[in-house]
């Protein structure tokens, strides 16, 4: 269904973001027709440069990031016929009213900022002093979106002079994901789960995010961040509350994030004995494929791993743990979120016939899809022997051979800030509420000052990882 028309400016619309998954995610769009044919997206950045010269930036950028889409060199030519370009000073009023001069009324108006968060003040107010951002406008803001609590309530303090919260768009990009919108559909539109879905039959939640790529290329910006701020805070906390929150009343922004809000409110603090931290680190430390090498800071404590056990305080969940993991440099690029059942309150069968727990499994990336395992007899004559069947809900099949016709999560949440949809977009209070939890973590490990534990590249991570679930008589699912 196309939207209606519009105007997207892409600040930063030469970077990297834009380049990789703002660009080449428009142009799949424009190809699978969402896009009206006047609707306009506009590059704003520093760099000299005109209509033409971004239009070949572009046309470079979707053949090397766009995938097969890029080889319809047809559709291509009119893609780029939409696209424009002014330069503008972030800082000072250069190029701004050429940037209102190029804006058209009664479209959609959309603000891309793909810049630092240092610029969101400097953008926020001249879009308003050259009278180009209107009430029905609306900006799109990335992460990191702060690195702490004060940080991010300046930036939400930014923003709101010159935005109502109806207006700001904070992009988390795994709510695009395909499989994080389908677990919104499994929970709330069968009766089968949600009677199960609570501390009574769940054992306990598994959330992980195993990276194989390292940090090369990108240490400035990763050194001061590390897994908790640059994965948990955001992407796992925000899988984290999809789970764990009650059923909103109605399919609405609000209502939704109303939802998770409260989940993180009940989030417990982490004891320091229930996180541990790691960085990869190859032949040794400092040595080429270590972190501290790929991230040219030879002491550094950043962790590239962290896997740590969250207690949800309130009726649904109490004593239900959800352990959550993330790193760089692991075994796979394997994204899951296990739902662990309990055990069957009576086992008629002996532990002997194969007896195995029902795990929900729901795959972000890759083979994107949902998998619950159930007990069945092993088919034959050879008396009651149990054996464990996947019940898949994949779709991958359904959205082409290799799932590689899955919008890509950019793709789709630039779609809804067109069509003014926040559902799947952060609240300022949200991001807000998680940090306030994640600031005491980090708080604790630096007045410690503790170091990460190494782990071999391509391994599953620090073997004290593996501690935090045998504790607890429970083991990690394999990344693979
Ligand atoms: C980003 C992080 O937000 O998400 C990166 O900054 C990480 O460090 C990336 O690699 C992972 O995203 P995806 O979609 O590849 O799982």
């Amino acid at each position: 269904i196309p939207v209606d028309s519009f105007d997207l400016v892409v600040f930063g619309g030469t970077g990297d973001l834009a380049r990789r998954k703002i660009l080449p995610g428009l142009f799949r769009r424009f190809l699978a027709g969402q896009m009206p044919e006047d609707a306009r997206i506009i590059g704003a950045a520093r760099a000299e440069m005109d209509d033409a010269g971004f239009r070949a930036l572009v046309a470079e950028a979707i053949g090397e990031f766009g995938g097969p889409a890029s080889r319809k060199a047809d559709e291509l030519a009119r893609f780029l016929d939409r696209l424009h370009y002014v330069a503008i000073d972030a800082k000072g009023d250069g190029g701004w009213p050429a940037l209102a001069q190029a804006m058209r009324p009664d479209v959609v108006r959309a603000f891309y900022f793909s810049v630092a968060p240092a610029l969101f003040g400097d953008l926020a107010e001249r879009l308003h002093r050259h009278g180009i951002a209107t009430p029905e406008s609306r900006i799109v803001v990335e992460k990191p979106f702060g690195r702490d609590l004060a940080s991010a309530c300046a930036l939400n303090a930014t923003l709101a002079e010159h935005f109502t919260e109806h207006q700001i768009y904070r992009i988390d990009h795994y709510l695009g994901k395909e499989t994080v919108q389908n677990l919104m559909a499994v929970r709330f539109a069968n009766i089968l789960f949600e009677p199960l879905w609570n501390a009574r039959h769940v054992d306990h939640v598994q959330i992980t995010v195993a990276e194989t790529v390292g940090v090369d290329g990108r240490g400035s910006y990763y050194d001061k961040s590390g897994a908790m701020r640059d994965m948990v805070q955001n992407h796992l906390m925000q899988l984290l509350c999809l789970i764990a929150m009650e059923p909103p009343y109605r399919f609405d922004p609000d209502a939704v994030r109303d939802e998770k809000l409260k989940v993180i409110h009940a989030l417990e603090p982490v004891r320091p004995e229930d996180i541990v931290r790691g960085q990869y680190r190859g032949a040794g430390k400092g040595t080429k494929g270590s972190y501290t090498d790929d991230a040219e800071n030879r002491d550094s404590r950043t962790e590239s791993y962290v896997a740590l056990k969250v207690n949800i305080a309130n009726w649904r969940w109490k004593g239900t743990p959800f352990y959550l993991r993330t790193g760089k440099k692991l075994r796979a690029r394997a994204s899951e979120i296990a739902i662990v059942f309990k055990e069957v309150p009576h086992s008629i069968f002996g532990e002997e016939e194969g007896w195995r727990e029902n795990v929900l499994s729901i795959r972000l990336q890759p083979n994107e899809g949902m998998t619950l395992s159930v007990m069945i007899k092993e088919p034959g004559p050879g008396g009651m022997r149990l054996t464990e069947v996947p019940l898949d809900m994949s779709f991958a099949d359904a959205l082409g051979e290799d799932g590689t016709d899955i919008p890509d999560a950019y793709e789709r949440l630039i779609m809804d800030v067109i069509r003014g949809n926040q559902t799947l977009f952060m609240r300022g209070d949200e991001v807000e509420a998680a940090w306030a939890w994640t600031d005491p973590i980090i708080a604790g490990w630096e007045t410690r000052g503790d170091k990460p534990r190494g782990y071999d590249p391509g391994s599953s991570g620090p073997e004290d990882a593996l501690m935090l679930l045998h504790r607890d008589g429970r083991r990690w699912r394999e990344i693979r």
